[in-house]
């Protein structure tokens, strides 16, 4: 345990003598240059925040053209003191949240829907799950809500079920496509089931749940059904316009996911992933307007002034107050990428996954896809007695590589990113021919001289490697987030 907390603070935390430190405040501000000079040090003296430009990365940043940041940035600058609580103050403001999430809808095949945008995808995830237990609470009268997650489901459903005291059924999935045992779903139904979940896709394989299956259940048994298309985003509803909806063989085949599957009560859809916004921008949609009021916050009571927003101050406390800007950023972000541009990135990044997808087949003997996914993210694990696929993950982030561990089955994953308008930064596009070359050698380097001390294999494998392993997962994990605060 010490072993590993220190190894995540030496990979975190700059030391040295030289290391300035900022732990109160300049007795006089700061001009621009200095302030910009420092950032510049801080980022020099770690790996910098520019290394995601060498592309050697799985999602985590998804455009990475300067023209796009430029119309990003010039959008921020121009509304960065704007507040929506004040929509009379910043009326472009609201106007532009209204229409990012008019848009959103009409590409999730709901004009007439709802929404409201939110932080990201854990946000408009709580909001789902806050709005389908008030409206169960008062249309059903269920008063101690359960929810019905697949276990491939993101951990911010359990998170929102935490915060909101909701009781969570993890189902599994198959071992061989990855989708959620529909059979089991059904077992788990109650009275008190307010909502079952999919996805299109998941994040940790990328595989999509039957969100059709899901429909009839939910509409049979009167339950919410959320499919979270946060990872999906603007590549799952460009693949079939793509004439991507199905690979050779019948293989990579989408299924229809949206609201034109009845049952389905809400998708979160985050335009910060393969939208290209800033970070921070999601939208949480919903099948009418009616469903929608579940989810705002009014307190008429309050003695500072009648609040209403649409957002509850419990789960996101800075919202009053929020930042125009990010909504300025992202419909400027949308505006520039046109369907158009969303169609050609949704052409690259998935043409990409699966020619990364189809070459470990053909030719990684070793390893083995999970699945069959359909868009952007590719997991591979091994079939081979001799090749730990943690360590082969190891092995690429020596060689630069910043991938993602999974365990259940243990297995490693790439996102695919690219922005699809510009030519010069193309991220994952651009590097597959480098990630075969490097995954290749890496799993012969696994093989023969398994070192066992990469951080996949000590924090990943460690879950499952003695009875006291997931106890030990829990405290590296609070290990984790305390040194994200050691300044
Ligand atoms: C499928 C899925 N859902 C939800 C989320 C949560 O999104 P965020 O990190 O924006 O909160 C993610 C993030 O990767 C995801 O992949």
């Amino acid at each position: 345990m010490d072993k590993a907390r220190l190894d995540i603070e030496n990979k975190l935390v700059p030391k040295g003598a030289d290391v300035t430190r900022h732990l109160a405040l300049p007795e006089q501000g700061q001009t621009p240059e200095w302030i910009l000079a420092e950032m510049e040090k801080m980022d020099s003296e770690m790996t910098g925040s520019n290394s995601w430009k060498a592309g050697k990365l799985s999602g985590a940043v998804y455009h990475g053209g300067d023209d796009m940041e430029r119309v990003i940035v010039a959008a921020y600058a121009k509304y960065c003191v704007s507040n929506p609580l004040h929509p009379d103050v910043f009326p472009a403001i609201r106007k532009m949240e209204a229409e990012i999430v008019a848009m959103t809808l009409k590409l999730f095949n709901n004009p007439d829907g709802a929404g409201t945008m939110t932080s990201g995808g854990t946000e408009s995830i709580i909001m789902s799950v806050k709005t389908h237990r008030d409206w169960a609470r008062a249309v059903k009268g269920i008063t101690e809500p359960e929810i019905i997650i697949p276990s491939s489901g993101h951990a911010a459903f359990d998170k929102g079920a935490a915060y909101l005291k909701i009781k969570v059924h993890s189902i599994p999935v198959d071992p061989y496509t990855r989708k959620v045992d529909l059979k089991a779903v059904k077992r788990a139904i109650n009275p008190n089931t307010i909502m079952l979940v999919g996805s299109t896709v998941n994040f940790p394989d990328g595989n999509q749940d039957d969100i059709e299956g899901l429909g009839k259940l939910a509409a049979k048994y009167k339950t919410g059904l959320h499919v979270d298309c946060c990872l999906g985003s603007f590549v799952v509803p460009y693949l079939e316009k793509a004439g991507l909806s199905e690979g050779a063989n019948g293989k990579y085949k989408l299924y229809p996911f949206d609201f034109r599957v009845p049952g389905v009560t809400a998708i979160s859809c985050d335009t910060h992933k393969y939208g290209f916004a800033p970070k921070g921008s999601s939208v949480i949609m919903y099948r009418d307007a009616e469903l929608r009021r579940y989810q705002y916050y009014v307190n008429p009571d309050w003695s500072g002034k009648w609040l209403a927003v649409s957002t509850p101050v419990l789960v996101y406390p800075a919202l009053g107050t929020k930042p125009g800007a990010l909504i300025a950023g992202t419909w400027a972000a949308m505006q520039y990428m046109g369907s158009n541009g969303y169609l050609e990135s949704c052409r690259s990044i998935v043409t990409c996954a699966r020619t990364i997808a189809d070459t470990i087949v053909a030719s990684i003997p070793e390893l083995y896809i999970l699945g069959s996914p359909p868009a952007s993210v590719v997991a591979f694990a091994s079939k081979h007695p001799k090749v730990n696929v943690l360590e082969v993950g190891d092995k690429m982030s020596q060689r630069g590589w910043h991938l993602n561990a999974l365990t259940g089955p243990p297995a490693v994953h790439i996102a695919c990113t690219t922005d699809g308008v510009s030519s010069v930064q193309r991220l994952t596009v651009d590097r597959v021919d480098v990630f075969i070359a490097d995954l290749k050698d890496s799993v012969q380097e696994a093989k023969v001289q398994p070192e066992g001390k990469g951080s996949m294999v000590a924090l990943y494998g460690l879950g499952n490697s003695s009875a006291v392993g997931p106890a030990m997962v829990g405290q590296l994990a609070s290990a984790f987030l305390d040194t994200l605060y050691k300044a």
